[in-house]
């Protein structure tokens, strides 16, 4: 069903205490995490310190761990932990019956959701 979610696919296909990318033609990429306690969310993928890829960060908790120089971010705001400032966008999602939604406005802002066969 089209409308305002766009399924990007089952939650399984996400390890828990793992994340997968999603490219945006045009945009910039998505880091979709699962956490250990199975919840989800959906971040740009960049570092809000200098752009490191959040999706090959340490998951705990609802937290990553940046791979570059270790700043937490939360999964739930966005925002850099402790004494680091900075905020990275968040882009709504549920899970409903097993799949992955994501608020199709804020996911594709003004680019378009590549065909991905990861993601299909
Ligand atoms: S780029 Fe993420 S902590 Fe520096």
């Amino acid at each position: 069903m089209t409308g305002k979610w766009l399924d990007i696919g089952p939650v399984t296909q996400i390890e828990p205490g793992s994340a997968r990318t999603l490219p945006v033609a045009g945009g910039e990429e998505i880091a979709v995490f699962r956490t250990m306690q199975s919840e989800c969310y959906a971040l740009i993928n960049k570092c809000p310190h200098k752009q490191g890829p959040l999706s090959q960060g340490l998951v705990h908790g609802s937290v990553v761990t940046c791979p570059l120089h270790n700043w937490n971010i939360s999964l739930k705001t966005g925002k850099a932990l402790g004494d680091d400032e900075g905020c990275v966008p968040t882009i709504p999602m549920r899970v409903d019956a097993g799949r992955m939604l994501l608020l199709r406005e804020a996911a594709i802002g003004g680019g378009i959701i590549a065909p991905a066969d990861e993601v299909a």
